[in-house]
């Protein structure tokens, strides 16, 4: 595929984890340790496709209502899990970028996190945004009241964008969920306004290379419009 039909910034909707454990009689989290490589397979495919962005929703702002044991694996799983790759992430020239409510997050596992964001912030390869703690309308409701904090009155799109967590980050070109599940979820609802969509079967744990190029494949065949 030539290089300028690859999309710019993939953003993924991760869903299918517990059902792919509750399919081999696993207990859930079991199902988010394989999503954790698999999320950690599509970053490095991702980074060796020549993606520019990549956007993953990785707990949203609903999680918090998930039982607590799960809250806490999913915690930790992503904490350790992002110190435990953040080495390959140096290979590889990663810059990561946390959006969310990160500071809802408690201390030993927003820290490590953090403390990974500062230290690939210099990197100039590709972006790897991690949406924790995250809502869509949250997000915009947030940037509201950022602008309103600077005294605006007349607001543009411009100043919404710059207000999101995305500050910065283009839009996303492809937007894929997993699991066979036609739904939004709260994720970039701004940010996807002219995005495309692709609806993938398998579980997350099951979203392996040869899901991600059939992805991508899609997208590339599709003409882009923007609403003209
Ligand atoms: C949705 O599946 C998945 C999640 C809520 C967690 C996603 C997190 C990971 C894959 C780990 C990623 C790690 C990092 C460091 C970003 P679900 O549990 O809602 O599945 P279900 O709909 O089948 O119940």
């Amino acid at each position: 595929m030539s290089q300028s039909a690859l999309p710019r910034h993939i953003a993924i909707i991760m869903d299918g984890n517990g059902r792919w454990a509750k399919k081999r009689l696993l207990p859930r989290t079991a199902g988010h340790k394989v999503g954790l490589d698999t999320f950690v397979n599509t970053v490095d495919a991702c980074s060796d496709m020549g993606i520019e962005y990549l956007t993953v929703y990785a707990f949203s702002s609903e999680n918090w209502n998930r039982e607590a044991s799960e809250v806490t694996a999913l915690m930790e799983l992503m904490s350790r899990g992002i110190t435990k790759y953040e080495p390959e992430m140096v290979r590889k020239n990663i810059r990561l970028k946390l959006m969310g409510d990160i500071d809802r997050f408690e201390e030993k596992y927003r820290k490590p996190l953090l403390d990974v964001q500062e230290r690939l912030s210099k990197n100039s390869g590709m972006t790897l945004c991690i949406c924790l703690s995250y809502g869509g309308r949250q997000e915009i409701v947030r940037a509201f009241n950022l602008l309103a904090q600077q005294g605006k009155t007349e607001i543009t799109a411009e100043d919404i964008s710059a207000n999101l967590y995305s500050a910065g980050v283009p839009d996303p070109d492809l937007v894929i969920r997993t699991s066979g599940e036609y739904r939004i979820s709260n994720f970039l609802l701004w940010q996807s306004a002219y995005s495309e969509y692709y609806f993938a079967d398998v579980f997350w744990p099951d979203f392996d290379k040869s899901e991600l190029e059939k992805a991508i494949e899609s997208y590339a065949k599709r003409e882009r419009r923007f609403g003209r």
